[in-house]
C-alpha cells in the first residue's frame, strides 16, 4: 500500500505530539553530533532554491551527508520547473529519482501543489508565508535555555512576515505566550489568531518577556521597501532591559546590524543567534528522519541506539 508521505510544509497541519517527537529526536541527534547515526544511508535529497540561503542550505546538506545520504542542489533557473515544465510533472519525476525534496521559493501554493503530486516528502525551506524549519530550531534553542517552551513569553518585534506567521502557528503547539509588537499599518486581524496578542508598543510586548525576537525589516523579494515605520521596533539595549533580566535575544539571521538590532545587543551574552543557527542542523536531521520514515524508503534506525522505533520499510515502489 502506498502511504501519503510526511510533508513538512505547515506547522499547524502537523499534530502537536508529532512535532514534540521530532523535537526530542533533534535533541538526541545533537548529543550524537560527533558520531552521527547513518539513518539516511544511500538516500538522496533534492534541494531547489529560488532564493538565497546560507543556513538552510548548509543545514540540509550537512544533515544529509553526516547521516549517510547525499544531496542534489538545483537553482530554479537551472531546472525545467523555472521554465515551461509543470509543477505536477516536476513532482512526479522527482519522485522517481530522489527520496525527498526541499524547496525555498516565495510562492507557498506552489510548494503545496508540489506536495500534492509527489510520492516523496516535500519540505518547505521558506516561502513568503512561512519558515517552519527555522521555528523548529528556535524551539530547540528555547528548550535548551529555559528547559521548556511551555509558559515562556516570546516578544516579537517588527515586521509581520513569514517568520512571524510561523511563530503564530507554533504558539499552540509549543505552549508559549506570544506578544507581537508590529507597526499598526501592518497588523493582522487578531480576532482569529488564537489568543496571540498584537500591540503597537514594543515596550509593552517586552515586559516580562523571556525571549525577544526579531527579523529583517526587508524580507527577500521585498527589496526597495521603506523601513521607517520599523524604527521604533529596533531591538536596543534599552528594549532588552524592559524584558526579564535573563531574557535572550533571537534572530533567524541574516542580520542587518544597526537596523532591526543594534551591535550592542549582539555583543551581549543574551544573544543566542549562533546556537540558534547551529540548531538548524540538528532540527533538520530530525525533520528529515520524520519525513522519510513514512515514505516507503529505508530509514536505518537500527544503526541508532536512541531509536524511536525500528522502521525498515521496503524499497520505494513507484
Ligand atoms: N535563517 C535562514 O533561513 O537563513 P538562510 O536564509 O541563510 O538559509
Ligand atoms: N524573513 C526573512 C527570513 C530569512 C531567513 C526572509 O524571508 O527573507
Amino acid at each position: 500500500m502506498i502511504q501519503t508521505p510526511n510533508h513538512f510544509i505547515n506547522l499547524n497541519e502537523i499534530p502537536t505530539q508529532t512535532i514534540r517527537e521530532i523535537m526530542g529526536h533533534g535533541h538526541r541527534l545533537k548529543q550524537q553530533k560527533f558520531a552521527p547515526p547513518q539513518l539516511f544511508d544511500g538516500m538522496s535529497l533534492a534541494m531547489i532554491f529560488d532564493k538565497k540561503s546560507t543556513r538552510t542550505r548548509l543545514s540540509f546538506e550537512v544533515a544529509m551527508k553526516q547521516l549517510g545520504g547525499h544531496t542534489i542542489v538545483m537553482g530554479i533557473d537551472e531546472i525545467q520547473l523555472g521554465g515551461a515544465e509543470s509543477v505536477e510533472d516536476t513532482a512526479k519525476v522527482l519522485s522517481r529519482f530522489v527520496d525527498g525534496v526541499m524547496i525555498r521559493i516565495g510562492n507557498h501554493e506552489l510548494v503545496e501543489e508540489l506536495a500534492t503530486h509527489s510520492s516523496i516528502p516535500v519540505i518547505n525551506a521558506l516561502t513568503n508565508e512561512s519558515h517552519p524549519c527555522q521555528i523548529m530550531a528556535d524551539m530547540m534553542t528555547i528548550e535548551e535555555k529555559f528547559g521548556s517552551t511551555s509558559g515562556v513569553k516570546i516578544a516579537w518585534m517588527g515586521d509581520y512576515n513569514n517568520v512571524a506567521k510561523t511563530f503564530i502557528q507554533a504558539a499552540p503547539k509549543f505552549g508559549f505566550e506570544l506578544v507581537m509588537a508590529i507597526p499598526p499599518s501592518l497588523q493582522p486581524d487578531s480576532s482569529n489568531l488564537n489568543g496571540i496578542k498584537i500591540v503597537d508598543d514594543p515596550y509593552e510586548a517586552a515586559e516580562h518577556a523571556n525571549v525577544i525576537v526579531t527579523d529583517t525589516w526587508v524580507s527577500m523579494g521585498q527589496e526597495g521597501k521603506g523601513t521607517q515605520i520599523f524604527q521604533p521596533y529596533q531591538v536596543t539595549k534599552k528594549l532588552m532591559a524592559a524584558a526579564n533580566p535573563d531574557a535572550i535575544f533571537m534572530h533567524c539571521m541574516p542580520i542587518h546590524r544597526g537596523e532591526e538590532v543594534t551591535d550592542e545587543v549582539l555583543s551581549t551574552p543574551a544573544c543566542v543567534i549562533y546556537d540558534e543557527a547551529e540548531n538548524r542542523l540538528h532540527a533538520q536531521k530530525a525533520i528529515l528522519a520524520w519525513c522519510f520514515e513514512n515514505s516507503g524508503v529505508r530509514v536505518h534506525y537500527r544503526n541508532q541506539n536512541a531509536n524511536p522505533r525500528d522502521n525498515t520499510r521496503q524499497s520505494k515502489q513507484p
